[in-house]
């Protein structure tokens, strides 16, 4: 049984005589343990599903369920498997962290002799242990967005739905929110992270789904996407001088396609060729062997890490709702 399934989910939101298809039929799921990225552009309907999963918006049609619980069904018992992490951080003024954290903590009803154990377990994970005593409103962007997960953290849940949590932070901000995702995986638990943006998303997530207008249009491990999606794997190759010949060359030999060298990334050195090989695995360094064998100069031949980018582009139509 998955721990969040997600079946044919539709919501339509209607203003004034118009109604607009914020999700349309949208299935994903989410075993134990896995990252599961949630990318797409903004309206993409992220927000949407993830609120119908925290049990805060009913869906037009479909279901949503999560550890076995329908979300419509059995709110009360969704939200006690569920963390909760919102893209907006709400306001709280005169709250010092720890009776934000301690709020939050009665809300769940944690016991009042455990609480203050509770909330030091959440602070030292989300590094916030030296603000305990300083006022929310005083935190940085990327301390109030930690705060935000210790909260969602405090009781426990299996099961965590972030959406965008590190939207709008700096470079260094964003990476601690990284490191602190990767370490709640490792505690094994389940997590539907959304963002809008893509490398972030690539080094930890076990899957990823790529949504847009409503609609899944892509699901599954970013290395299977994005073989499928480009026809096999990318090589990179570079040459000491005769490039053409070298194009020539790679063009004459079995799955290889050479790709346009204006198409794709301008940073390209020179006398770099990209290639995309789509015969057997293992056999790869065949080409290598052609080349030298008809006297190219290789300098070097690699596979570049995966381009999430590059699927996103190739997947989605840039359009909004
Ligand atoms: N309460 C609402 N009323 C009307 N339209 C909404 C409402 N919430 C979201 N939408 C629309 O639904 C679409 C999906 O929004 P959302 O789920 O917030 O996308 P994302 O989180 O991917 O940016 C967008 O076109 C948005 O404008
Ligand atoms: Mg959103």
């Amino acid at each position: 049984m998955p721990t969040v399934l997600v079946e044919h989910l539709s919501r339509t939101y209607r203003s004034g005589s118009t109604e607009l298809i914020a999700l349309d039929d949208l299935s994903l799921s989410l075993d134990a343990g896995e990252i599961f990225g949630f990318i797409g552009p903004n309206g993409a309907g992220k927000t949407t599903t993830i609120k119908i999963l925290s049990t805060l918006l009913q869906p037009t049609s479909g279901r949503a369920v999560v550890c076995g619980h329908d979300v419509s069904l059995e709110p009360s018992m969704v939200r006690r498997l569920i963390g909760y992490m919102p893209d907006f951080f709400g306001v709280y003024d005169d709250i010092k962290v720890w009776e934000y954290l301690d709020f939050f903590a009665a809300a769940y009803k944690i016991p009042k002799h455990t609480r203050q154990s509770v909330i030091s377990g959440v602070l030292d994970l989300t590094d916030l242990t030296i603000k305990k005593e300083a006022y929310v409103e005083s935190l940085s962007r990327g301390m109030k967005q930690r705060l935000c997960l210790a909260k969602t953290l405090i009781h426990d849940p299996p099961v965590l739905l972030l959406d965008e949590p590190a939207s709008g932070l700096d470079p260094r901000a964003r990476i601690e929110i990284r490191e602190l995702l990767k370490e709640l995986k490792s505690m094994g638990k389940t997590i539907l992270v959304s963002s809008h943006i893509l490398p972030e998303m690539e080094d930890f997530c076990t899957r990823i789904g790529i949504i847009e207008r409503g609609k899944l249009l892509v699901q599954g491990k970013v290395d299977e996407i994005i073989a499928t999606k480009q026809g096999g794997t990318k090589f990179v190759l570079r040459v000491v001088d005769d490039i053409e010949k070298a194009a020539a060359i790679l063009a004459s030999i079995p799955f290889v396609t050479v790709e346009d060298p204006g198409s794709h990334d301008q940073t390209r050195e020179p006398n770099t060729i990209a290639i995309i090989y789509s015969g057997e695995m293992g056999s790869e360094h065949k080409v290598l062997t052609c080349l030298i064998s008809a006297g190219v100069k290789v300098l070097s031949f690699y596979a570049p890490p995966s381009d999430l980018e590059d699927i996103f582009m190739a997947v989605t139509t840039g359009a909004v709702n």
